[in-house]
């Protein structure tokens, strides 16, 4: 199954279960950029505005055409509850592109069930599988997590 993962990250955290999956699985890796200055305090605030609202940004070019792939895997932080306007940018500027569909977010303990919904009624695609790491998984340990997230997608 041709598979790419897609993410956008703004500290890192995202960037970092993405590698790991793809390490894990034989897949491309695109990293999606927002072009938005989202640094420092004013930057969180607006960020978390813009996610709230469920604007839209301006991303940079995508390397990857999706339609190429059977499975594209997406990823991104939990904002203010819902999926990061990168995100959001890149399913409405590829809509229609999507075979099938597999999702991650990271978060720091809270909004996966609502994010999950944001994404799926973005693609309007079911995922095959989804993964939520949170920021406690991340100092116990969530192999098993990531594991099972794999396990899910290779049985189709
Ligand atoms: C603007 C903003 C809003 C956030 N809102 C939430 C939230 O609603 N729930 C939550 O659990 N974490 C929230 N977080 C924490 C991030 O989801 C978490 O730190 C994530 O792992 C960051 O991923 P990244 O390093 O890939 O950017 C928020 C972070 C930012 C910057």
């Amino acid at each position: 199954m041709k598979t790419l993962v897609v993410y956008y990250s703004r500290s890192g955290t995202t960037k970092k279960i993405a590698d790991e999956i793809c390490d894990k699985m034989n897949c491309d890796i695109e990293e999606i950029i927002d072009n938005k200055n989202r640094k420092g305090l004013f930057g969180w605030l607006i960020a978390a505005f813009d996610a709230r609202s469920k604007k839209l940004t301006v991303i940079e070019n995508i390397k990857n055409d999706p339609s190429k792939y059977d499975l594209v895997i997406m990823g991104t932080p939990i904002w203010a509850g819902l999926m990061a306007p990168a995100l959001r940018t890149y399913i409405n500027q590829n809509k229609n592109q999507f075979k099938k569909v597999a999702f991650f977010c990271t978060h720091g303990g809270s909004g996966e069930l609502k994010t999950f919904k944001d994404i799926e009624d973005s693609t309007g695609i079911k995922p095959i599988s989804k993964l939520g790491i949170s920021a406690k998984d991340l100092q116990t340990g969530y192999e098993d997590k990531l594991k099972e997230f794999i396990l899910e997608i290779n049985k189709i």
